[in-house]
């Protein structure tokens, strides 16, 4: 089986953040995790994700203190009721996996995203402080089976399998970009391969 869970895009990003958006630190005691509507980008990037086929529907806004090192990993869910294609069911639980996710890491330079196999018992998701669905793990009862410092490219990234960011002597920020075409895994790289935006490993 192939491990890669990243691949680096060549999807300029530089002019993608509309200018009166601002950088907001979200409050680290409720959450590090503050959902933002697609108002952060331009027209023209959102247009230029449509005519590549990745339609953007979301994004999340990540921010990790220095010196983060998570014991837990999790797998990103989403409720089964939202439609999608390429939709994973799993032994009838109430919730779908969402295969991948598109990141830009701002700072952070030193942090590392790493991913492990996913364990063959799925046990139930558990609700983030913002809501968001995820099945959580142990560290400690995973295998590595990937990782990245992911800088200077937008970046696909696995989140069907457990992952988790390690922080060093810099805080990170990162923005989390969501489609409503959700391939799987295999699907998402080859589409993306076929479009020569893939930067192959
Ligand atoms: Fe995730």
């Amino acid at each position: 089986m192939n491990n890669n869970c990243w691949y680096s895009l060549n999807i300029d990003f530089s002019n993608a953040l509309r200018k009166d958006w601002e950088w907001k630190v979200p409050d680290l005691k409720k959450s590090n995790i503050q959902s933002e509507s697609s108002r952060m980008f331009n027209t023209e990037w959102l247009s230029y994700m449509n005519s590549i086929g990745i339609p953007i529907s979301h994004s999340l806004l990540f921010y990790r203190i220095s010196n983060g090192n998570p014991l837990r990993a999790h797998v990103d869910t989403y409720p089964k009721h939202y439609s999608s294609t390429d939709q994973i069911d799993i032994n009838e639980k109430n919730y779908n996996l969402i295969p991948y996710a598109l990141n830009w890491v701002f700072e952070g330079e030193d942090s590392e995203m790493k991913w492990y196999n996913l364990p063959d018992e799925i046990p139930d998701t558990k609700l983030s402080m913002t809501n968001a669905q995820y099945i959580d793990y142990a560290v400690s009862d995973l295998e590595e089976i990937d990782k990245t410092n992911i800088q200077s490219y937008f970046t696909l990234v696995r989140t069907d399998v457990p992952h988790t960011v390690i922080t060093n002597e810099k805080s990170r920020w990162a923005i989390s970009i969501r489609s409503s075409v959700l391939y799987n895994w295999n699907n998402i790289v080859n589409h993306f391969r076929s479009k020569n935006i893939l930067i192959e490993r």
